[in-house]
């Protein structure tokens, strides 16, 4: 639990918080999963080729990547943050896969807090995220967002939707300074001004209850270039904030099993965005554990997976755990695409899977 919330200090204590919280409290689902383990992939036992034959390079917003891989969005803002990002940044510059930071809240209102959002001298080639709430762009506009992407050097802004998280936060806050931001009218209008202005692509994600076709179908007209649906399954925000109040948890305790399973929402995404036509990156995330995970979600038409809170234990642990980890989900991912009999990233569809 926490102090009083308002401004950089609330939103310090809120980073240091969830970076504990996500670490050592059950912060999961009570019932409902990603719906991953429902679904079989189609292993073949003559795949017909050697396992390095199979290539796993894409090129997602115009970056050759390794692998279809991205690490999360996760953090920045506190020290402790600092490590943890420049561990996970090093992992994604030895193995070619992309990285997104945590929200750059923090970073907005209070300069110094911009060290832990600093990754590019060791990561130099990585496809490097940046992140805001968009539910903060009523505060900070596209003049903040254009200060983030460059304090961060980054190459692409990611606007975060966490409609049910704010809400708790905001219900714990009551009596307080301030804290959980619920302001939402018009923000799909705020995107778009964003997405016309930023010289970078803008992806926009849930944070762990999923995308709705409805939600995807109003970003690929506010014109996004990449969507990520963070599915239910995984971590669960509301949970997380209910950890930090007795009042959040009363009511967070309804929302245990609320959201998109990562398959339903990763599948409705990609009806919406095979029917809209332009081309918008798909990530496909939550929950997901291992590489066979991320070979589902991709056969299911995400053109790259996302996992957050699965390397985090890693990050935290330093640069040689996070390479280590990252190398596994890699050679996981590898491996499953092989023995489905994929040669490359272009193989991988609905076809490789059966229900389980
Ligand atoms: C400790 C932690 C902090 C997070 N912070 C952010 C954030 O600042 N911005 C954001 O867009 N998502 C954030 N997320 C959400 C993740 O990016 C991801 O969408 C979500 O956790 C679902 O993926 P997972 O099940 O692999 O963890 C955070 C997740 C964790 C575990």
């Amino acid at each position: 639990m926490t102090a009083p919330e308002g401004g950089a200090s609330g939103t310090r204590a809120r980073k240091r918080d969830h970076l504990r919280l996500a670490l050592e409290a059950d912060v999961g689902f009570a019932t409902l999963t990603t719906g991953l383990d429902a679904l079989r992939v189609r292993a073949r036992a003559l795949p017909e080729r050697d396992l390095d034959a199979v290539d796993l390079a894409v090129e997602p917003l115009g970056h050759q990547l390794a692998a279809p891989l991205l690490i999360s969005c996760m953090t920045g803002g506190v020290g402790e943050a600092g490590p943890v990002n420049r561990a996970l940044a090093v992992a994604a510059q030895t193995h070619g896969v992309a990285f997104g930071l945590g929200s750059g809240r923090a970073l907005l209102e209070d300069p110094d807090a911009a060290a832990s959002f600093r990754v590019r001298d060791v990561a130099p080639d990585v496809l490097l995220l940046a992140n805001l709430g968009a539910v903060q762009l009523a505060e900070h506009g596209l003049r903040g967002c254009a200060r983030l992407v460059e304090v961060c050097e980054a190459d692409a802004l990611v606007l975060h939707l966490n409609p049910v998280q704010e809400a708790v936060q905001a219900v714990a806050a009551l009596g307080r300074a301030a804290g959980g931001d619920t302001a939402f009218a018009g923000l799909a209008a705020r995107i778009a001004q964003v997405c016309a202005a930023l010289p970078v692509p803008v992806m926009v994600k849930e944070v762990g209850f999923g995308l709705a076709p409805e939600d995807v179908r109003l970003l690929v007209e506010a014109g996004v270039a990449a969507v990520d649906v963070a599915g239910a399954g995984g971590t669960n925000w509301a949970r997380l904030e209910g950890e930090r109040d007795a009042r959040g948890a009363e009511v967070a305790a309804a929302f245990a099993d609320w959201g998109w399973p990562t398959v339903d929402a990763v599948r409705g995404a990609r009806e919406v965005l095979d029917a809209a036509g332009p081309d918008v990156l798909l990530v496909g995330s939550g929950g997901l554990r291992h590489g066979v995970d991320a070979l589902k979600v991709l056969c299911l038409g995400a053109d790259l997976a996302g996992v957050a809170r699965g390397l985090l234990a890693a990050g935290a642990a330093g640069p040689d755990a996070a390479v280590a980890a990252v190398g596994t989900l890699v050679d996981q991912l590898r491996v499953a695409a092989w023995a489905a009999g994929a040669a490359s990233v272009a193989d991988l569809g609905p076809h490789l899977l059966q229900r389980a």
